[in-house]
């Protein structure tokens, strides 16, 4: 079989690593891209090439390869405060990065999917592509942008033998759910340890937190043989959270 080659966006950490790491384990060539100089170093000594970009700043995405067979539009950040307190910029800034961003990277490498016939699109969504929390506006804004972007891929893609889908998952183990721990204790006046089990956890099923590789396990799977038909979805992988 061909080589194909995949970029993934945010890959210095968390989601973003699992996936390139997956990837890579399958025979695909990844270029890891994040702004986490740093954070990327350690997939280099996996055999994985690595670009350092701010994938918020949209005209610069031009510099990046655009021979991709397989797009994993990961990269993002959480901001958590009440919509009246929400800064303007940072919701602009938010909607750049996980929305407008993911818009630019797949124009500009569905030509080439399309000259091979294949292709595969993989959004990393969230549970909150579906569903909307509290104090999360930007986020939940992008995370439903990003659903209708991919479904359009999708439908237009599918001649193409190109493919465009959701991941959806509910809290898994990285630093950008540590990292909102503090900030949500202080809005709910909860200990961090409370916040998890309370808020976080609280709607899910499965109670505990979702490991990285588990959703690279699904990318794989949309990347793999069998996924010809699988287009245009959402797969949720939440601890029964949308079951409710
Ligand atoms: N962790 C969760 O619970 C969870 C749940 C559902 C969806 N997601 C989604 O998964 C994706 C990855 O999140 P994660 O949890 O692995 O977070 P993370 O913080 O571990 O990783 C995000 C990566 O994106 C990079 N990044 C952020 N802004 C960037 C920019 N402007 N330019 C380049 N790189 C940038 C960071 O440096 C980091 O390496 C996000 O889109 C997030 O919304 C996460």
């Amino acid at each position: 079989m061909e080589t194909r080659r995949a970029l993934v966006t945010g890959a210095a950490s968390g989601i973003g690593a699992a996936c390139a790491r997956r990837l890579a384990a399958d025979g695909v060539q990844v270029v890891a891209v994040d702004y986490d100089a740093e954070g990327l170093r350690e997939l280099t000594t996996k055999g994985i090439q690595t670009l350092t970009a701010d994938l918020a700043d949209l005209d610069g995405l031009t510099q990046l390869p655009t021979d991709i067979d397989i797009l994993v539009n990961n990269a993002g950040v959480q901001q958590v405060a009440p919509v009246e307190q929400f800064p303007p910029e940072r919701f602009g800034y938010i909607l750049r990065l996980m929305l407008e961003s993911p818009f630019r990277l797949i124009r500009q490498t569905l030509p080439h999917m399309y000259g091979r016939g294949w292709g595969r699109v993989v959004n990393i969504s969230s549970v909150h592509g579906l569903r909307a929390s509290p104090f999360k506006v930007a986020y939940v804004a992008a995370k439903h942008g990003l659903e209708g972007l991919s479904k359009v891929v999708a439908l237009e893609g599918a001649s193409h033998g190109v493919t465009s889908n959701c991941v959806n998952p509910a809290y898994v183990r990285t630093p950008l759910v540590t990292a909102q721990l503090a900030d949500q204790a202080l809005i709910h006046g909860l200990t961090e340890a409370e916040v998890l089990d309370q808020v976080l956890l609280e709607p899910v099923a499965v109670k505990r937190l979702i490991e990285p590789a588990e959703v690279a396990e699904l990318v794989a799977l949309l990347c793999g043989p069998a996924s010809a038909s699988l287009t245009g979805s959402s797969l949720v992988l939440d601890g029964g959270w949308t079951a409710h």
